[in-house]
């Protein structure tokens, strides 16, 4: 943890990245999976973020449950993107815990052959990238790590998450929040939140099934839709969970209907966290900087936050959590530090998938990525185009290099601070922005309304 902190200049003074070139088309509402913020309601805090993170200690329960589990923010499991690459990055800046891919129960009972002959629907163009290889922990330094279960049969489910077990993640955490289409009529992720005696069954055979010393969690979404009916059914399942030794509940404050339209409901985990203080809870949904954390961390009263989307192309968010829990300003990377990570993250991955589909893969990350940049627009359209290492790599120095460096001083560019005015700024860029559908790029995750 923490090995690139050596390395972090933090460059003080002004930054407004300079904002050249043009973008490719608007993003927004084009797919499945909205990558951009939208419309966020101003938020209850009862004090500054700065505060509230300089006063934040993790609550005990959870690093007694999970050793190394020393601050209260992880990296979200997503689909398609949170392989062992982007989790060895997300460590390296001090993301403390991080969960796998959703993985499928029958993926893991077959060792990863049959999935597409044995259920047609259920491909990866739906689920993104959730392989087994891609989640194993990518080596030592990629713990501790939750391996999240998902599937439709309780105990199909139950022995998907003993083969996690004894592949030896840490944690075992169940999808009841994925609002991919259901198959074959048959619930599965977050549709069985509309079934709560079916999903607290599916509960009760995983940690069943699961060794005791190995702490069982659950990712749930507020609710299947907006009913009274799927409300009850919500508070039935969440409470089932901790009677039967679920460590912590992540709750993504969107209905599964929502899928990603609007914006997160924090209330909703205002409420819970005040009906139910005593259960350990982690909050999901819109956090798209680091001073998000804190904010939902402040407004909502949740132990934690699980960090997605808004870490997609930004590992720095977690090293800049820390920065502001012992109370220093965030700063946005520097360009050779884009750079490390640039690089690091392809090796990694080349590592995990191979030359040719990294190349491939990496693409969807350059475009996030990119936004950092001091010419954000170019670096993008570069990296869309990139077919090959070689072309990664001739990016990497045109846009990365000595002379970009050089030329980025020269025009007075430096890492802008965090504040609520620089990321406002973001958002506006983030609106101008380009998918990866957009821009031609398979994105599976994305295709099939992937992710809780
Ligand atoms: C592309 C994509 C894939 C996702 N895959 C998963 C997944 O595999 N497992 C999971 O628990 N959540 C998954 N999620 C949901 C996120 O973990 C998170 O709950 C959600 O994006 C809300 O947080 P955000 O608004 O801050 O992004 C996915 C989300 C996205 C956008």
């Amino acid at each position: 943890m923490h090995r690139l902190r050596s390395i972090h200049k933090i460059g003080a003074r002004r930054a407004v990245p300079a904002r050249t070139g043009r973008c490719i088309r608007a993003a927004s509402g084009t797919m499945g999976v909205e990558l951009n913020p939208s419309r966020i309601p101003p938020r209850e805090l009862s004090r500054s973020v700065e505060e509230t993170a300089r006063l934040l200690r993790i609550d005990p329960r959870i690093p007694a449950a999970v050793p190394g589990f020393d601050a209260p923010f992880f990296q979200a499991g997503l689909a398609g993107y949170s392989d062992g690459a982007m989790r060895l990055v997300a460590r390296m800046h001090g993301a403390p815990f991080c969960v796998t891919e959703a993985l499928l129960d029958r993926t893991l009972i077959n060792g990863g052959k049959g999935r597409r002959k044995e259920d047609p629907d259920l491909i990866a163009s739906e689920i993104g990238m959730g392989e087994i290889e891609d989640n194993c922990a990518a080596g030592l330094g990629d713990h501790p790590l939750a391996g999240q279960i998902m599937g439709s049969w309780p105990d199909e489910i139950a022995r998907g998450a003993e083969i996690l077990a004894a592949m030896g993640h840490e944690v075992i955490d169940v999808n009841l929040a994925c609002p991919v289409k259901k198959i074959k009529r048959k619930a599965r992720g977050g549709h069985f939140l509309a079934f709560p005696e079916e999903a607290i069954g599916v509960l009760r055979a995983v940690r069943e099934a699961v060794p005791a010393n190995i702490p069982c969690t659950v990712k749930l979404r507020r609710s299947f839709d907006d009913t009274p009916e799927m409300a009850h059914a919500f508070e039935r399942i969440f409470e089932a969970s901790y009677e039967m030794g679920y460590v912590w509940a992540t709750v993504h404050c969107r209905t599964v209907q929502q899928k990603y339209a609007g914006p997160g409901r924090w209330e909703f985990l205002r409420d819970l966290m005040q009906r139910r203080p005593d259960r350990i809870v982690f909050g999901s949904g819109d956090i798209w900087t680091v001073r998000d954390i804190f904010r939902m961390i402040d407004m909502c009263g949740v132990h934690g936050v699980s960090v997605a989307r808004g870490c997609i192309g930004n590992p720095w968010i977690f090293r800049q959590a820390r920065q502001m829990m012992a109370g220093l300003t965030p700063f946005g990377p520097t360009i050779e530090e884009q750079r490390e990570v640039l690089l690091a993250h392809y090796r990694f991955s080349e590592v995990i998938h191979g030359a040719r589909r990294t190349s491939r893969h990496m693409r969807k990350f350059g475009i996030k990525f990119a936004q950092h940049h001091p010419h954000p627009y170019a670096v993008k359209q570069d990296f869309i185009r990139c077919e090959d290492a070689d072309e990664w790599a001739a990016v990497i120095d045109r846009h990365y290099g000595r002379e970009a460096v050089e030329r980025a001083t020269s025009e007075g560019w430096v890492p802008a601070a965090v504040t609520d005015a620089s990321a406002a700024l973001a958002m506006e860029d983030a609106d101008l922005d380009c998918s990866p559908a957009d821009c031609g790029l398979p994105d599976t995750a994305s295709s099939a309304g992937m992710g809780p």
